[in-house]
């Protein structure tokens, strides 16, 4: 973390390429993309968190292609942001994902990311995210020209292979290191796995050894603690942290040892703020409600909370609805969460 805030410092005045994208970053603890839940608001709000990188969820360079304005919602940035912000894209050709640059860079974006992750079946059978890592050899053809169109740097993002009988990390990584990549982030588990079962440490620790560009590890963290033992067990350059920070949106904070003095509500507050500047009130209900529920999650009654909100019609509601819960709940320990409770269990990624 120290070495990256100075080696930020130090080297802002080179070029990116020389100075490496992952030099700019606020610190080793970052946000991973999530659709659905990744838009502006909530980078924003994981910004105040002291987030050490931000991506978006994933955006289809085809959407951005017909100029849909959901899809350009999807890719906003929040003025100021503490750290680099990247946008992820998936696409069935580079010269798509080429063309959706041009649009990125519009954004303010520091960097694209590619998603080569997503286990979605209408997403694998174009041969966009986790098929991408079936051929190695076409994979660093795709990337490469990617590379060779656009101005931005550029970033990947996978899983350990298609299935344990395919698991071509190691060439995938190589793949991506040859095309002038800045870093891989690697969701420890098969596109066969979905999220089911554990993300593989091991594999990401191995390869962090042989990779010669930084790599970051990704799956099932859950604390504070875990990030810290993880990226200093396995050498990782940075860990990334997705559903954990749904039921801890305070952990970034945590991670680098910073007060985080927990208030739902003061959070809650913020978000809607965020929300409000953004979104239209049908969309501000659906999301408010969706990380209320989240912030709930392990405390006791929040199964009742979580179904009080479903039946709460404006934002109003969910916020008195949330103070009655919180309130209650404020002296209360903060929840623990089991490795093997199930939570979100599917994503794009
Ligand atoms: C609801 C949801 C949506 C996701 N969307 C994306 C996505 O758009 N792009 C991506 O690369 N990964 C996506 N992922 C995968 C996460 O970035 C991450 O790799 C995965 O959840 C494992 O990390 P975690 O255990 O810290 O959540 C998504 C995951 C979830 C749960």
């Amino acid at each position: 973390m120290n070495l990256m805030q100075s080696s930020h410092l130090s080297d802002s005045s080179l070029p990116q390429t020389q100075a490496g994208l992952i030099t700019r970053a606020r610190g080793p603890f970052w946000l991973a993309p999530m659709a659905g839940i990744t838009d502006v608001c909530f980078r924003q709000l994981m910004d105040e968190m002291l987030a050490g990188v931000l991506i978006s969820e994933l955006v289809s360079a085809k959407g951005l292609f017909y100029n849909s304005e959901k899809t350009r919602k999807m890719m906003r940035i929040h003025k100021n942001p503490g750290t680099i912000v990247g946008v992820q894209l998936f696409g069935e050709s580079p010269e798509d994902i080429v063309q959706a640059v041009n649009v990125v860079e519009e954004t303010g974006a520091d960097f694209v990311d590619i998603n080569m992750g997503c286990p979605v079946k209408k997403v694998v059978k174009k041969g966009c995210g986790a098929a991408l890592m079936r051929d190695p050899a076409y994979l660093e053809t795709f990337l490469s020209t990617i590379k060779k169109g656009i101005r931005l740097p550029l970033t990947v993002k996978m899983r350990t292979g298609w299935n344990e009988n395919e698991l071509t990390i190691h060439e995938c990584v190589q793949a991506a290191y040859n095309s002038g990549c800045e870093w891989v982030a690697i969701h420890g588990r098969t596109r066969a796995q979905g999220y089911e079962g554990k993300a593989n440490w091991d594999l990401i620790a191995e390869v962090k050894n042989r990779a010669k560009l930084p790599i970051i590890g990704n799956g099932d963290i859950r604390s504070a603690d875990q990030a810290k033992r993880r990226l200093q067990d396995t050498g990782v350059d940075a860990v990334m942290i997705g559903r954990g920070a749904l039921r801890n949106p305070w952990i970034f904070k945590e991670c680098v040892g910073v007060d985080a003095q927990r208030s739902s509500i003061e959070l809650l507050n913020r978000y809607l703020n965020g929300l409000r500047e953004n979104y239209d009130t049908r969309s501000i209900l659906i999301l408010l409600r969706k990380f209320s529920s989240w912030l709930a999650f392990g405390y006791p009654g929040a199964a009742k909370f979580r179904k009080n909100m479903f039946e709460c019609y404006s934002a109003a509601e969910v916020m008195q609805q949330a103070e009655n819960f919180f309130n209650q709940v404020a002296r209360l320990p903060t929840p623990c969460f089991e490795d093997s409770e199930a939570f979100m269990m599917g994503g794009h990624g």
